[in-house]
Protein backbone atom coordinates (compact mmCIF):
# COMPACT_ATOMS: atom_id res chain seq x y z
CA UNK A 1 0.00 0.00 0.00
CA UNK A 2 2.82 2.86 0.86
CA UNK A 3 5.05 1.15 -1.97
CA UNK A 4 1.95 2.69 -4.07
CA UNK A 5 2.41 6.36 -2.64
CA UNK A 6 6.13 5.99 -2.45
CA UNK A 7 6.38 5.22 -6.26
CA UNK A 8 5.06 5.33 -9.69
CA UNK A 9 2.48 2.34 -9.42
CA UNK A 10 0.98 -0.11 -11.75
CA UNK A 11 -3.07 -1.27 -11.30
CA UNK A 12 -3.33 -4.42 -12.51
CA UNK A 13 -6.99 -4.99 -12.86
CA UNK A 14 -7.42 -8.98 -12.12
CA UNK A 15 -9.94 -10.73 -13.78
CA UNK A 16 -9.10 -14.02 -12.99
CA UNK A 17 -6.34 -13.86 -10.10
CA UNK A 18 -3.95 -16.44 -11.61
CA UNK A 19 -3.06 -14.37 -14.79
CA UNK A 20 -3.44 -11.20 -12.76
CA UNK A 21 -0.51 -11.76 -10.02
CA UNK A 22 1.64 -13.14 -12.99
CA UNK A 23 1.62 -9.47 -14.73
CA UNK A 24 2.18 -8.07 -12.01
CA UNK A 25 5.32 -9.97 -11.09
CA UNK A 26 6.16 -9.40 -14.70
CA UNK A 27 6.13 -5.85 -14.25
CA UNK A 28 7.71 -5.87 -10.53
CA UNK A 29 10.87 -8.04 -12.40
CA UNK A 30 11.30 -4.70 -14.32
CA UNK A 31 11.42 -2.54 -11.33
CA UNK A 32 7.81 -0.90 -11.72
CA UNK A 33 5.83 -1.10 -8.60
CA UNK A 34 2.67 -2.90 -9.29
CA UNK A 35 -0.49 -4.48 -7.36
CA UNK A 36 -3.78 -6.05 -8.39
CA UNK A 37 -6.75 -4.51 -7.97
CA UNK A 38 -10.45 -5.79 -8.16
CA UNK A 39 -11.45 -5.48 -11.99
CA UNK A 40 -14.86 -3.96 -10.68
CA UNK A 41 -12.80 -0.88 -8.92
CA UNK A 42 -14.88 2.73 -9.59
CA UNK A 43 -13.27 4.93 -12.10
CA UNK A 44 -13.14 7.60 -9.47
CA UNK A 45 -11.75 4.97 -6.44
CA UNK A 46 -8.98 4.12 -9.01
CA UNK A 47 -8.23 7.64 -10.37
CA UNK A 48 -7.47 8.40 -6.23
CA UNK A 49 -4.52 5.85 -5.86
CA UNK A 50 -2.94 7.41 -9.01
CA UNK A 51 -1.47 4.73 -10.81
CA UNK A 52 0.47 5.20 -13.78
CA UNK A 53 -0.46 2.94 -15.92
CA UNK A 54 -3.44 0.27 -15.63
CA UNK A 55 -3.40 -3.08 -16.85
CA UNK A 56 -6.18 -5.56 -17.96
CA UNK A 57 -5.67 -8.97 -17.26
CA UNK A 58 -6.72 -12.19 -19.11
CA UNK A 59 -9.13 -14.17 -17.52
CA UNK A 60 -11.03 -17.34 -17.54
CA UNK A 61 -15.06 -16.04 -18.70
CA UNK A 62 -16.30 -14.91 -22.01
CA UNK A 63 -17.55 -11.51 -21.77
CA UNK A 64 -20.60 -11.78 -22.98
CA UNK A 65 -21.38 -14.29 -19.98
CA UNK A 66 -24.47 -13.47 -17.79
CA UNK A 67 -21.92 -13.47 -14.46
CA UNK A 68 -18.85 -12.45 -16.60
CA UNK A 69 -16.53 -9.65 -14.51
CA UNK A 70 -16.83 -6.17 -15.39
CA UNK A 71 -15.16 -3.04 -15.33
CA UNK A 72 -15.95 0.30 -14.82
CA UNK A 73 -15.52 1.87 -18.65
CA UNK A 74 -15.18 5.00 -17.06
CA UNK A 75 -11.25 3.88 -16.96
CA UNK A 76 -10.87 4.50 -20.01
CA UNK A 77 -10.96 8.06 -19.88
CA UNK A 78 -9.12 8.78 -17.05
CA UNK A 79 -6.66 10.06 -19.57
CA UNK A 80 -4.43 7.30 -18.10
CA UNK A 81 -2.24 4.79 -20.31
CA UNK A 82 -4.53 1.25 -20.59
CA UNK A 83 -2.83 -2.06 -21.67
CA UNK A 84 -5.67 -5.48 -21.92
CA UNK A 85 -4.34 -8.82 -22.65
CA UNK A 86 -6.95 -11.27 -24.13
CA UNK A 87 -9.81 -10.94 -21.83
CA UNK A 88 -8.87 -7.81 -21.08
CA UNK A 89 -8.61 -6.87 -24.65
CA UNK A 90 -11.61 -8.22 -25.03
CA UNK A 91 -13.46 -6.42 -22.65
CA UNK A 92 -11.49 -3.07 -23.63
CA UNK A 93 -14.09 -3.73 -27.20
CA UNK A 94 -16.55 -4.58 -26.02
CA UNK A 95 -16.78 -1.26 -23.74
CA UNK A 96 -15.85 1.12 -26.32
CA UNK A 97 -18.37 0.05 -28.76
CA UNK A 98 -16.45 -2.65 -30.84
CA UNK A 99 -17.70 -6.32 -30.83
CA UNK A 100 -16.22 -10.07 -29.88
CA UNK A 101 -17.53 -13.42 -31.37
CA UNK A 102 -15.74 -17.45 -30.87
CA UNK A 103 -13.29 -17.58 -33.46
CA UNK A 104 -14.02 -21.01 -35.49
CA UNK A 105 -11.31 -23.21 -33.75
CA UNK A 106 -9.94 -21.37 -30.40
CA UNK A 107 -6.26 -20.62 -30.45
CA UNK A 108 -4.29 -22.62 -27.57
CA UNK A 109 -0.75 -22.64 -27.17
CA UNK A 110 2.12 -21.33 -29.49
CA UNK A 111 1.23 -18.86 -32.40
CA UNK A 112 3.10 -17.29 -35.25
CA UNK A 113 1.67 -13.11 -35.26
CA UNK A 114 1.72 -11.43 -38.26
CA UNK A 115 2.28 -7.42 -37.66
CA UNK A 116 0.41 -5.16 -39.78
CA UNK A 117 1.06 -1.57 -40.14
CA UNK A 118 2.83 0.88 -37.17
CA UNK A 119 2.39 -0.19 -33.56
CA UNK A 120 3.51 1.84 -30.40
CA UNK A 121 3.64 -1.27 -28.24
CA UNK A 122 4.83 -3.70 -31.05
CA UNK A 123 7.56 -1.23 -31.77
CA UNK A 124 10.79 -2.79 -32.34
CA UNK A 125 9.57 -6.62 -32.55
CA UNK A 126 10.00 -8.58 -35.12
CA UNK A 127 7.21 -8.90 -38.20
CA UNK A 128 6.75 -12.65 -37.27
CA UNK A 129 7.37 -13.78 -33.77
CA UNK A 130 5.74 -16.58 -31.77
CA UNK A 131 3.05 -15.47 -29.01
CA UNK A 132 1.05 -17.47 -26.45
CA UNK A 133 -2.62 -18.11 -26.96
CA UNK A 134 -5.26 -19.05 -24.88
CA UNK A 135 -8.72 -18.16 -26.17
CA UNK A 136 -11.95 -19.30 -27.70
CA UNK A 137 -13.24 -15.41 -27.90
CA UNK A 138 -12.01 -12.44 -29.88
CA UNK A 139 -12.39 -9.48 -30.76
CA UNK A 140 -14.51 -9.30 -34.17
CA UNK A 141 -14.56 -5.40 -34.69
CA UNK A 142 -12.51 -3.12 -32.83
CA UNK A 143 -13.74 0.01 -31.32
CA UNK A 144 -13.63 3.39 -33.31
CA UNK A 145 -9.97 4.74 -33.50
CA UNK A 146 -8.58 0.89 -33.14
CA UNK A 147 -6.23 -0.11 -35.38
CA UNK A 148 -5.64 -3.70 -35.98
CA UNK A 149 -1.65 -4.22 -35.36
CA UNK A 150 -1.04 -7.82 -35.85
CA UNK A 151 -2.99 -10.97 -36.66
CA UNK A 152 -2.45 -14.98 -36.14
CA UNK A 153 -4.13 -17.16 -39.31
CA UNK A 154 -7.24 -18.16 -36.63
CA UNK A 155 -6.98 -14.50 -34.78
CA UNK A 156 -7.53 -11.18 -37.05
CA UNK A 157 -7.18 -8.82 -33.69
CA UNK A 158 -4.20 -10.34 -32.19
CA UNK A 159 -3.24 -6.63 -31.27
CA UNK A 160 -5.27 -3.44 -31.77
CA UNK A 161 -4.11 0.16 -30.09
CA UNK A 162 -5.54 3.78 -30.28
CA UNK A 163 -2.45 5.30 -29.88
CA UNK A 164 -3.98 8.71 -29.53
CA UNK A 165 -5.92 7.62 -26.84
CA UNK A 166 -2.86 5.19 -25.06
CA UNK A 167 -4.76 2.33 -25.42
CA UNK A 168 -3.35 -0.77 -26.08
CA UNK A 169 -4.94 -4.39 -26.35
CA UNK A 170 -3.47 -8.10 -27.02
CA UNK A 171 -5.17 -11.22 -27.50
CA UNK A 172 -2.36 -13.54 -26.79
CA UNK A 173 -0.30 -13.23 -23.40
CA UNK A 174 2.50 -10.80 -23.59
CA UNK A 175 3.05 -11.87 -19.50
CA UNK A 176 3.97 -15.66 -20.68
CA UNK A 177 7.17 -16.36 -20.95
CA UNK A 178 6.65 -18.52 -24.62
CA UNK A 179 5.52 -14.64 -26.13
CA UNK A 180 9.15 -14.90 -27.04
CA UNK A 181 9.25 -11.19 -27.16
CA UNK A 182 6.51 -10.63 -24.13
CA UNK A 183 8.93 -8.70 -22.03
CA UNK A 184 9.84 -5.66 -24.77
CA UNK A 185 6.46 -5.24 -25.42
CA UNK A 186 5.84 -5.01 -21.51
CA UNK A 187 9.00 -2.54 -21.67
CA UNK A 188 7.41 -0.74 -24.41
CA UNK A 189 4.78 -0.07 -22.59
CA UNK A 190 6.17 0.89 -19.29
CA UNK A 191 9.11 3.52 -20.25
CA UNK A 192 8.49 4.52 -23.74
CA UNK A 193 4.37 4.84 -23.99
CA UNK A 194 4.16 6.19 -20.41
CA UNK A 195 7.51 7.24 -19.54
CA UNK A 196 7.86 5.13 -15.90
CA UNK A 197 11.26 4.73 -14.88
CA UNK A 198 12.64 2.13 -13.50
CA UNK A 199 13.08 2.67 -10.03
CA UNK A 200 11.70 0.04 -7.63
CA UNK A 201 14.53 -1.51 -6.77
CA UNK A 202 15.54 -3.68 -3.51
CA UNK A 203 17.92 -0.94 -1.77
CA UNK A 204 15.06 1.31 -2.28
CA UNK A 205 12.30 -1.06 -0.78
CA UNK A 206 14.42 -1.76 2.34
CA UNK A 207 14.99 1.86 3.19
CA UNK A 208 11.32 2.17 2.33
CA UNK A 209 9.91 -0.83 4.61
CA UNK A 210 12.63 0.67 7.45
CA UNK A 211 10.82 3.71 7.56
CA UNK A 212 7.20 2.54 7.78
CA UNK A 213 7.84 0.08 10.40
CA UNK A 214 9.71 2.41 12.28
CA UNK A 215 6.45 5.01 12.21
CA UNK A 216 4.60 1.97 12.47
CA UNK A 217 5.94 0.74 16.33
CA UNK A 218 7.82 3.57 17.42
CA UNK A 219 9.62 2.62 20.97
CA UNK A 220 7.03 0.20 21.00
CA UNK A 221 8.50 -3.78 21.20
CA UNK A 222 7.91 -6.78 18.74
CA UNK A 223 7.60 -10.57 18.91
CA UNK A 224 8.41 -13.03 15.89
CA UNK A 225 7.64 -16.27 15.76
CA UNK A 226 11.27 -17.66 13.78
CA UNK A 227 10.74 -20.96 12.35
CA UNK A 228 13.59 -21.08 10.07
CA UNK A 229 11.44 -20.47 7.11
CA UNK A 230 11.70 -18.23 4.51
CA UNK A 231 9.51 -15.58 5.33
CA UNK A 232 9.54 -15.51 8.78
CA UNK A 233 13.39 -14.99 8.90
CA UNK A 234 13.34 -12.23 5.80
CA UNK A 235 10.66 -10.65 8.13
CA UNK A 236 13.02 -10.71 11.21
CA UNK A 237 16.46 -8.99 9.49
CA UNK A 238 13.85 -6.60 7.84
CA UNK A 239 12.88 -5.67 11.22
CA UNK A 240 15.69 -5.59 12.88
CA UNK A 241 17.35 -3.73 10.49
CA UNK A 242 14.80 -0.97 11.44
CA UNK A 243 14.35 -1.26 15.23
CA UNK A 244 17.45 -3.00 16.33
CA UNK A 245 16.73 -5.01 19.92
CA UNK A 246 13.34 -3.39 20.17
CA UNK A 247 12.90 -6.81 18.30
CA UNK A 248 12.45 -10.32 20.38
CA UNK A 249 12.34 -13.50 18.09
CA UNK A 250 11.37 -16.55 19.81
CA UNK A 251 11.78 -19.30 17.90
CA UNK A 252 10.24 -22.36 19.06
CA UNK A 253 11.69 -25.93 18.42
CA UNK A 254 9.95 -28.40 18.10
CA UNK A 255 12.03 -31.13 18.00
CA UNK A 256 11.32 -32.42 13.81
CA UNK A 257 13.08 -29.69 12.03
CA UNK A 258 15.47 -31.05 9.69
CA UNK A 259 18.96 -31.88 10.75
CA UNK A 260 21.09 -29.05 10.98
CA UNK A 261 18.27 -26.18 11.06
CA UNK A 262 18.11 -25.07 14.49
CA UNK A 263 22.19 -24.49 14.91
CA UNK A 264 21.13 -22.89 11.70
CA UNK A 265 18.61 -20.58 13.18
CA UNK A 266 21.03 -20.07 16.39
CA UNK A 267 24.49 -18.95 13.90
CA UNK A 268 22.34 -16.42 11.56
CA UNK A 269 19.96 -14.72 14.09
CA UNK A 270 22.40 -15.12 17.06
CA UNK A 271 25.55 -14.94 15.56
CA UNK A 272 25.39 -12.74 12.43
CA UNK A 273 22.61 -10.31 12.92
CA UNK A 274 22.71 -10.49 17.52
CA UNK A 275 18.96 -10.10 17.62
CA UNK A 276 17.84 -10.89 20.65
CA UNK A 277 16.59 -14.81 20.25
CA UNK A 278 14.64 -17.20 22.66
CA UNK A 279 15.13 -20.94 21.59
CA UNK A 280 12.44 -22.68 22.86
CA UNK A 281 13.43 -26.35 23.59
CA UNK A 282 10.06 -27.74 23.47
CA UNK A 283 11.23 -31.09 21.62
CA UNK A 284 10.13 -33.56 25.27
CA UNK A 285 6.67 -31.51 25.26
CA UNK A 286 6.42 -32.43 21.70
CA UNK A 287 7.72 -35.66 21.86
CA UNK A 288 4.97 -36.04 24.32
CA UNK A 289 2.29 -34.98 22.98
CA UNK A 290 2.87 -37.00 20.40
CA UNK A 291 3.55 -39.72 21.72
CA UNK A 292 1.30 -42.80 20.30
CA UNK A 293 -0.36 -40.74 17.50
CA UNK A 294 -1.06 -42.19 14.44
CA UNK A 295 -3.19 -39.96 12.39
CA UNK A 296 -1.42 -37.69 10.40
CA UNK A 297 -4.64 -35.21 10.76
CA UNK A 298 -4.23 -35.30 14.48
CA UNK A 299 -0.41 -34.74 14.07
CA UNK A 300 -1.25 -32.03 12.33
CA UNK A 301 -3.84 -30.81 14.65
CA UNK A 302 -1.63 -30.98 18.14
CA UNK A 303 1.46 -29.45 16.49
CA UNK A 304 -0.03 -26.23 15.40
CA UNK A 305 -2.27 -26.11 18.56
CA UNK A 306 0.74 -26.65 20.45
CA UNK A 307 2.89 -23.87 18.61
CA UNK A 308 0.83 -21.20 19.38
CA UNK A 309 0.77 -22.25 23.30
CA UNK A 310 4.21 -22.19 23.28
CA UNK A 311 4.45 -19.00 21.70
CA UNK A 312 2.13 -17.49 24.09
CA UNK A 313 3.34 -18.44 26.79
CA UNK A 314 6.84 -16.89 26.16
CA UNK A 315 5.27 -13.80 25.00
CA UNK A 316 3.62 -13.25 28.13
CA UNK A 317 7.11 -14.17 30.08
CA UNK A 318 8.54 -11.45 28.02
CA UNK A 319 6.18 -9.10 28.67
CA UNK A 320 5.01 -5.40 27.07
CA UNK A 321 4.57 -6.27 23.52
CA UNK A 322 2.97 -4.62 21.92
CA UNK A 323 2.75 -5.43 18.17
CA UNK A 324 3.66 -9.20 16.96
CA UNK A 325 5.18 -9.27 13.22
CA UNK A 326 4.53 -11.91 10.71
CA UNK A 327 5.39 -13.39 7.48
CA UNK A 328 2.25 -13.11 5.61
CA UNK A 329 2.99 -12.82 1.78
CA UNK A 330 1.10 -11.21 -1.15
CA UNK A 331 -0.20 -14.66 -2.43
CA UNK A 332 -1.89 -15.55 1.15
CA UNK A 333 -3.23 -12.57 1.09
CA UNK A 334 -4.80 -12.79 -2.74
CA UNK A 335 -5.66 -16.51 -2.00
CA UNK A 336 -7.18 -15.50 0.73
CA UNK A 337 -9.95 -13.62 -0.91
CA UNK A 338 -9.12 -10.67 1.19
CA UNK A 339 -7.84 -8.68 -1.95
CA UNK A 340 -11.52 -9.46 -3.79
CA UNK A 341 -13.53 -7.30 -1.23
CA UNK A 342 -10.73 -4.89 -1.32
CA UNK A 343 -8.88 -2.46 1.47
CA UNK A 344 -6.26 -3.04 3.98
CA UNK A 345 -8.81 -3.31 6.93
CA UNK A 346 -10.26 -6.30 5.30
CA UNK A 347 -7.00 -7.56 4.83
CA UNK A 348 -5.47 -7.37 8.39
CA UNK A 349 -9.30 -8.87 9.55
CA UNK A 350 -8.70 -12.17 7.70
CA UNK A 351 -5.29 -12.32 9.37
CA UNK A 352 -6.34 -11.76 12.47
CA UNK A 353 -8.91 -14.61 12.27
CA UNK A 354 -6.32 -16.88 11.56
CA UNK A 355 -4.12 -16.16 14.71
CA UNK A 356 -5.69 -18.00 16.90
CA UNK A 357 -4.51 -15.17 19.66
CA UNK A 358 -5.91 -16.65 23.30
CA UNK A 359 -8.58 -15.17 25.21
CA UNK A 360 -7.54 -11.66 26.22
CA UNK A 361 -4.03 -11.14 24.03
CA UNK A 362 -3.76 -8.67 21.57
CA UNK A 363 -1.33 -7.41 19.27
CA UNK A 364 -0.94 -4.92 16.17
CA UNK A 365 0.20 -6.79 13.31
CA UNK A 366 3.61 -6.11 11.44
CA UNK A 367 3.38 -7.51 8.00
CA UNK A 368 6.18 -5.89 6.19
CA UNK A 369 6.13 -8.70 3.38
CA UNK A 370 2.45 -8.59 2.74
CA UNK A 371 2.85 -7.14 -0.62
CA UNK A 372 5.49 -8.96 -1.84
CA UNK A 373 6.03 -12.23 -4.31
CA UNK A 374 8.07 -15.04 -2.62
CA UNK A 375 10.96 -14.71 -5.48
CA UNK A 376 10.84 -11.26 -4.04
CA UNK A 377 11.17 -12.06 -0.97
CA UNK A 378 14.04 -13.78 -1.45
CA UNK A 379 15.48 -11.16 -2.92
CA UNK A 380 15.02 -8.96 0.30
CA UNK A 381 16.34 -11.49 2.32
CA UNK A 382 19.68 -11.97 0.09
CA UNK A 383 19.61 -7.79 0.19
CA UNK A 384 19.73 -7.63 3.96
CA UNK A 385 22.49 -10.19 4.18
CA UNK A 386 21.09 -13.68 5.08
CA UNK A 387 22.73 -17.05 3.87
CA UNK A 388 21.30 -18.48 0.37
CA UNK A 389 20.77 -21.75 2.31
CA UNK A 390 18.07 -19.77 4.46
CA UNK A 391 16.47 -18.11 1.46
CA UNK A 392 16.85 -20.82 -1.32
CA UNK A 393 15.78 -23.27 1.18
CA UNK A 394 12.86 -25.50 -0.26
CA UNK A 395 9.45 -25.52 1.15
CA UNK A 396 9.12 -27.03 4.35
CA UNK A 397 5.75 -28.15 6.01
CA UNK A 398 4.90 -26.44 9.64
CA UNK A 399 4.44 -29.78 11.44
CA UNK A 400 7.43 -30.45 10.23
CA UNK A 401 9.46 -34.01 9.83
CA UNK A 402 6.25 -35.49 11.98
CA UNK A 403 4.22 -35.84 8.87
CA UNK A 404 7.42 -37.31 6.54
CA UNK A 405 6.97 -40.33 9.57
CA UNK A 406 3.94 -42.93 8.84
CA UNK A 407 2.53 -44.11 11.87
CA UNK A 408 3.98 -43.30 15.58
CA UNK A 409 6.68 -40.42 15.60
CA UNK A 410 9.29 -42.25 18.11
CA UNK A 411 13.09 -40.68 18.52
CA UNK A 412 14.63 -43.71 16.55
CA UNK A 413 12.56 -42.56 13.41
CA UNK A 414 13.21 -39.01 13.66
CA UNK A 415 16.61 -39.97 14.42
CA UNK A 416 16.75 -42.41 11.30
CA UNK A 417 14.58 -39.63 9.50
CA UNK A 418 16.91 -37.11 9.68
CA UNK A 419 19.96 -38.50 8.92
CA UNK A 420 18.32 -39.90 5.49
CA UNK A 421 16.68 -37.15 4.78
CA UNK A 422 20.46 -34.84 5.28
CA UNK A 423 21.78 -37.28 2.30
CA UNK A 424 19.21 -36.61 0.06
CA UNK A 425 19.25 -32.70 0.09
CA UNK A 426 23.03 -32.71 -0.20
CA UNK A 427 22.88 -34.81 -3.14
CA UNK A 428 20.07 -32.62 -4.80
CA UNK A 429 21.51 -29.49 -3.26
CA UNK A 430 24.34 -30.30 -4.95
CA UNK A 431 22.23 -31.32 -8.66
CA UNK A 432 20.20 -28.30 -8.65
CA UNK A 433 23.91 -26.47 -7.65
CA UNK A 434 25.10 -27.76 -11.14
CA UNK A 435 22.17 -26.89 -13.16
CA UNK A 436 21.93 -23.42 -11.86
CA UNK A 437 25.61 -23.37 -13.19
CA UNK A 438 24.62 -24.83 -16.45
CA UNK A 439 21.27 -22.48 -17.26
CA UNK A 440 21.99 -19.81 -14.95
CA UNK A 441 18.28 -20.17 -13.66
CA UNK A 442 17.36 -21.55 -10.45
CA UNK A 443 13.80 -22.55 -11.39
CA UNK A 444 15.42 -24.10 -14.61
CA UNK A 445 12.97 -27.00 -16.42
CA UNK A 446 14.67 -30.03 -14.17
CA UNK A 447 15.70 -28.77 -11.09
CA UNK A 448 13.99 -29.84 -8.33
CA UNK A 449 11.29 -28.17 -6.22
CA UNK A 450 11.41 -30.01 -3.25
CA UNK A 451 13.28 -33.30 -2.32
CA UNK A 452 13.41 -35.22 1.13
CA UNK A 453 12.84 -38.67 2.81
CA UNK A 454 10.17 -40.25 4.30
CA UNK A 455 10.15 -43.04 6.43
CA UNK A 456 7.24 -45.88 5.90
CA UNK A 457 5.85 -47.81 9.04
CA UNK A 458 7.31 -51.18 8.00
CA UNK A 459 10.68 -53.10 7.87
CA UNK A 460 11.95 -55.28 5.11
CA UNK A 461 14.24 -58.28 4.62
CA UNK A 462 17.79 -57.41 3.07
CA UNK A 463 21.61 -59.14 3.24
CA UNK A 464 24.65 -57.19 4.12
CA UNK A 465 27.59 -58.29 4.21
CA UNK A 466 26.76 -62.25 5.20
CA UNK A 467 23.84 -61.44 7.50
CA UNK A 468 19.93 -61.50 7.00
CA UNK A 469 18.92 -57.69 8.02
CA UNK A 470 15.02 -56.90 8.89
CA UNK A 471 15.73 -52.80 8.98
CA UNK A 472 13.45 -49.92 7.39
CA UNK A 473 13.46 -48.55 4.44
CA UNK A 474 13.54 -45.18 3.06
CA UNK A 475 11.49 -43.34 0.90
CA UNK A 476 13.10 -40.71 -1.43
CA UNK A 477 10.58 -37.89 -2.71
CA UNK A 478 11.49 -35.59 -5.80
CA UNK A 479 9.45 -33.39 -7.63
CA UNK A 480 9.28 -30.27 -10.21
CA UNK A 481 6.86 -27.65 -9.13
CA UNK A 482 6.50 -23.84 -9.53
CA UNK A 483 3.40 -23.58 -6.79
CA UNK A 484 2.47 -26.85 -4.97
CA UNK A 485 -0.68 -26.98 -6.66
CA UNK A 486 0.30 -29.73 -9.16
CA UNK A 487 3.74 -31.24 -9.01
CA UNK A 488 5.47 -34.22 -10.76
CA UNK A 489 8.36 -36.56 -9.84
CA UNK A 490 11.92 -35.09 -11.04
CA UNK A 491 13.25 -37.26 -13.85
CA UNK A 492 16.57 -37.56 -11.89
CA UNK A 493 19.61 -39.13 -13.64
CA UNK A 494 20.40 -42.87 -12.33
CA UNK A 495 23.03 -41.98 -10.87
CA UNK A 496 22.12 -39.39 -8.79
CA UNK A 497 19.48 -42.20 -7.35
CA UNK A 498 21.81 -44.12 -7.32
CA UNK A 499 24.33 -42.23 -5.04
CA UNK A 500 21.07 -41.46 -3.07
CA UNK A 501 20.60 -44.70 -2.45
CA UNK A 502 24.30 -46.53 -1.90
CA UNK A 503 24.73 -43.22 0.69
CA UNK A 504 21.74 -43.74 2.63
CA UNK A 505 22.32 -47.78 3.21
CA UNK A 506 25.92 -47.38 4.23
CA UNK A 507 25.87 -43.98 6.05
CA UNK A 508 22.20 -44.10 7.98
CA UNK A 509 22.24 -46.97 11.07
CA UNK A 510 18.69 -48.66 11.04
CA UNK A 511 17.95 -49.01 7.06
CA UNK A 512 18.30 -51.25 4.49
CA UNK A 513 16.47 -50.28 1.61
CA UNK A 514 16.31 -47.34 -0.62
CA UNK A 515 12.78 -46.78 -2.94
CA UNK A 516 11.57 -43.50 -4.95
CA UNK A 517 8.22 -42.21 -5.19
CA UNK A 518 7.51 -42.17 -8.76
CA UNK A 519 4.05 -40.69 -8.70
CA UNK A 520 2.61 -37.14 -9.33
CA UNK A 521 0.62 -34.71 -7.63
CA UNK A 522 -2.35 -35.19 -8.30
CA UNK A 523 -3.28 -38.00 -7.88
CA UNK A 524 -0.80 -38.27 -5.27
CA UNK A 525 -0.17 -35.21 -2.84
CA UNK A 526 3.48 -33.81 -2.57
CA UNK A 527 3.70 -35.04 1.32
CA UNK A 528 3.15 -38.24 2.55
CA UNK A 529 0.77 -37.38 4.62
P1 LIG B 1 0.90 -31.40 -0.49
O1 LIG B 1 1.46 -32.51 0.34
O2 LIG B 1 -0.50 -31.03 -0.09
O3 LIG B 1 1.77 -30.13 -0.15
O4 LIG B 1 1.02 -31.67 -1.96
C1 LIG B 1 1.81 -28.95 -0.91
C2 LIG B 1 2.91 -28.06 -0.38
O5 LIG B 1 2.56 -27.56 0.91
C3 LIG B 1 3.53 -27.95 1.88
N1 LIG B 1 2.79 -28.29 3.09
C4 LIG B 1 2.70 -27.50 4.17
N2 LIG B 1 3.25 -26.30 4.44
N3 LIG B 1 2.25 -26.33 6.58
C5 LIG B 1 3.03 -25.73 5.65
O6 LIG B 1 3.55 -24.65 5.92
C6 LIG B 1 1.66 -27.53 6.38
O7 LIG B 1 0.96 -28.05 7.24
C7 LIG B 1 1.91 -28.14 5.11
N4 LIG B 1 1.50 -29.32 4.57
C8 LIG B 1 2.07 -29.39 3.32
C9 LIG B 1 4.25 -29.13 1.27
O8 LIG B 1 5.55 -29.30 1.80
C10 LIG B 1 4.24 -28.76 -0.19
O9 LIG B 1 5.26 -27.83 -0.49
Amino acid sequence: MAARQAHQFVAVLDFGAQYGQLIARRVRDLHVYSELVPCDIPADELAAMNPAAIILSGGPASVYAEDAPDMDAHIFELGIPVLGFCYGQQIMAVKLGGSVGHTEKGEYGPAQLGRAGHSRLLADTPAVQTVWMSHRDAVKEVPAGFSIVASTDVCPVAAMECAERNLYATQFHPEVRHTENGRAMLENFLFRICGLEPTWTMDGIIEQKVAEIRAQVGDGRVILGLSGGVDSSVVAALVHRAIGDQLICVFVNHGMLRKGEPELVEQVFCGEFDVPLVHVHAEERYSALLAGVTDPEEKRRRIGTEFWKVFFEEAEKIGGVEFMAQGTIYPDIIESGARKTGGKASTIKSHHNLIPFPEGVHFDLVEPLDHFFKDEVRELGVALGLPEAMVYRQPFPGPGLAIRIIGEVTPEKLGILKEADAVVREELDAYNAALFEETGDRNSEHSCWQYFAVLPDIKSVGVMGDERTYRRPVIVRAVESSDAMTADWAKLPYEVLARISGRIVSEVDGVNRVVYDITPKPPATIEWE
